[in-house]
């Protein structure tokens, strides 16, 4: 029988998050800026919480929550509108599924784990997608995220990439 958790990372956890991210990488292209210090990358100074899905007790997708900042466009876009609600935002991000660990519904219970935090810290959660990632596009979209406008994602090699924003009801 195969066995799904999603709990709150721990430190130990970095090193096969990050060996899941480098092969997702490969097949997706997902992160856009590549993962050239994929456990930098899963280590913003922002953060506000972790998680991690385990498959049969193998970490096989992550996702995390941090601050806003001025390069997170939903945030931007959220914010421009809603002036004073810093204080109350948050942004998820480095949502990923390994490729063998996919069609479980992982990605989907770690952004439930992710938006459960928020709404018991009375945070609304911001984020944005590459046009690119339908599947997540697609995900977001069922779990009930409110599309809130469109952005140019600068990539960090010179590219702006199409990407769409999404805030939580
Ligand atoms: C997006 C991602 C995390 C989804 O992971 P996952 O564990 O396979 O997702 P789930 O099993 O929870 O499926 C989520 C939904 O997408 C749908 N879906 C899954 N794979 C799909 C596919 N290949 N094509 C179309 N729809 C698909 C499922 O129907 C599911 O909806 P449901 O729960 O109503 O059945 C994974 O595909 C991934 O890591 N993609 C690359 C990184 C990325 O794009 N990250 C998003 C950054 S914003």
């Amino acid at each position: 029988m195969t066995t799904l958790l999603v709990r709150e990372r721990t430190e130990a956890d970095i090193p096969c998050c990050a060996d899941a991210l480098v092969a997702v990488h490969a097949v997706d292209g997902y992160p856009v800026e590549g993962v050239a210090d994929p456990q930098a990358w899963l280590r913003p100074s922002t953060i506000i919480q972790a998680w991690v899905a385990e498959l049969d007790g193998h970490v096989v997708g992550h996702v995390l929550l941090t601050e806003p900042t001025a390069t997170d466009a939903a945030a931007v876009m959220w914010l421009t509108d809603h002036p004073g609600e810093h204080a109350q935002l948050a942004v998820a991000g480095r949502l990923f599924v390994h490729p063998e660990g996919r069609g479980h519904s992982l990605g989907r219970r770690l952004m439930q784990a992710a938006f459960a935090y928020a709404e018991d810290t009375g945070l609304r959660v911001a984020l944005d997608v590459m046009e690119k990632d339908q599947v997540a596009i697609g995900l977001y979209e069922k779990l009930g995220l409110l599309r809130i406008g469109t952005a140019q994602h600068d990539d960090g090699h010179g590219n702006l990439i199409p990407a769409i924003c999404y805030v939580t009801p």
